[in-house]
């Protein structure tokens, strides 16, 4: 029997977008049905994040736009899961607007609370586990394509950068089951998806110790070489590398198999080692670039990509222009970019003063924008003239007779679709780029 009808958003991590695939899995194993229809639902979840204030300040203009549906329909539950739930806890109830709160390890617990979710009793779990991975469950894919999956190979994070929110919303670090992890991987496969990306904080720190047998524990390097080895159709991409804990194991490891992608998303946060003192990093500017070295000196065609913040505590010009120098001396493929945004609670929170002023952090988040957009388009115009194994994962918004998909080092190529399909592998020339596509032909 249909218990009702789920409508779920999701901001946030491509993490939070695993989680909401988890969520549905399991409502949908209690009964419930996925509608696509805001209008249409039962109970509205949003899976928040609370990476920076702008996150959040989204999430309550939303929360606005579905107080505006239960006045029209009185009965629909809105339910608050993810970072922000594990956050702001209870106080995201006194809008009244909010039925029922989740953190990221509650997520079991989803059905019978809203089975007792009613107007005047409001539902609240935000117990974070030690050992809660989802390991059993087999997210309902939410990708259009079903050309590429995301699976979180672990949960949390035991790092405590001084800026980030992320411990406190997703508790202490947990690997998860390898066994599970190529179960899952081969369940992909079998479904026709061809690529795989493995997630967690700090893939670098996965771990499983088993509590079996030593023969089974396994470090990141022999997970990634174990999920490479499910199947030679399946690529294989992993999200976050830390620079602290990047070892050369995996950087071998990636080099020995050409279905594991020639791409490292390796956030630098700042090209000072001041900065990154107080960022509580755990690395120096030189020890970034020795490990960019090495991985080009192993991979030569390896993408890498980062993270910068701009306008951290105390941040001098000095420090700023250390970031732009280290940016420029890496050629960044492509980079995400942010300005410093305070979180309650951390330690730089409670420990600097957030003293660079907007105008100058903006300023400064500016010319690091600027700066990558010129590394971007140096980076993608050396590409001209190679040719790329690409897996098409869509038609062109632009051109309805083209495709697009990623080579193998995440760069989006764009080509004429040539009677190809989504899922398919061809390989393409590079015959000319913007600072984001590159263009190309079909070889
Ligand atoms: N685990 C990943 C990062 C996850 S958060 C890692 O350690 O690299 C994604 C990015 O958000 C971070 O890399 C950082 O650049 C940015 N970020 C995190 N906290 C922030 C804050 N308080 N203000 C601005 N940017 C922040
Ligand atoms: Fe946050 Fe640092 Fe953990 Fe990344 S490694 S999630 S930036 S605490
Ligand atoms: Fe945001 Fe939580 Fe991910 S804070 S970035 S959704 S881990």
């Amino acid at each position: 029997m249909e218990k009702g009808r789920i409508y779920i958003e999701t901001y946030g991590c491509q993490m939070n977008v695993n989680d909401s695939e988890v969520m549905l899995s399991i409502l949908h194993d209690a009964g419930y049905v996925r509608t696509m229809d805001m209008n249409d639902a039962d109970i509205i979840l949003v899976n928040t994040c609370a990476i920076r204030d702008n996150a959040e300040q989204r999430i309550h203009g939303r929360l606005e736009q579905f107080r505006l549906q239960k006045q029209r329909r009185g009965n629909v539950i809105v339910g608050v899961t993810g970072c922000m739930a594990e956050r702001l806890k209870d106080k995201l109830l006194d809008n009244h607007i909010v039925d029922l709160v989740a953190g990221p390890d509650a997520y079991r617990d989803l059905p019978r609370m809203i089975e007792a979710t009613t107007p005047d009793s409001p539902q609240i779990n935000v117990l974070l586990s030690h050992e809660e991975t989802y390991a059993d469950i087999i997210p309902e894919r939410m990708d259009r394509n079903g050309v590429s999956a995301y699976i979180s190979i672990m949960r949390g994070c035991n790092n405590v950068c001084s800026y980030c929110v992320v411990p406190y919303t997703r508790g202490a670090e947990r690997s998860r089951d390898p066994r599970t992890i190529i179960r899952e991987a081969e369940d992909i496969v079998a479904k026709g998806y061809r690529e795989v990306c493995l997630l967690g904080q700090n893939v670098d720190s996965y771990l499983w110790e088993d509590p079996e047998t030593a023969d089974r524990n396994m470090n990141f390097a022999q997970l990634l070489e174990a999920v490479a080895k499910v199947s030679p159709d399946l690529r294989v991409r992993f999200s976050t590398s830390h620079p602290k804990d990047i070892s050369d194991e995996v950087i071998y490891t990636m080099a020995m198999y050409s279905n594991i992608c020639r791409h490292i998303h390796l956030p630098v946060q700042s090209g000072s080692n001041a900065m990154l003192e107080k960022m509580r990093r755990k690395y120096t500017r030189e020890w970034y670039l020795e490990r960019v070295q090495k991985i080009r000196s192993v991979i030569p065609d390896c993408g890498i990509t980062t993270d910068v913040i701009a306008g951290f505590c105390g941040e001098t010009e000095e420090d700023h222009r250390d970031t732009l120098s280290l940016m420029e001396k890496v050629g960044f493929d492509s980079a995400f970019m942010f300005q410093y945004s305070e979180r309650p609670g951390t330690l730089a929170a409670r420990k600097y003063k957030d003293d660079v002023p907007e105008e100058v952090k903006t300023r400064r988040l500016n010319e690091i924008i600027a700066l990558q957009n010129r590394l971007s388009l140096q980076s993608n115009e050396r590409e001209i003239g190679r040719t790329h194994r690409v897996l098409i994962e869509g038609v062109s918004k632009k051109n309805a007779d083209e495709l697009f998909g990623r080579a193998s080092n995440n760069k989006v190529c764009v080509f004429p679709a040539g009677g190809h399909h989504i899922g398919e592998y061809v390989d393409v020339e590079v015959v000319s780029c913007t600072s984001a596509t590159l263009l190309s032909r079909l070889r």
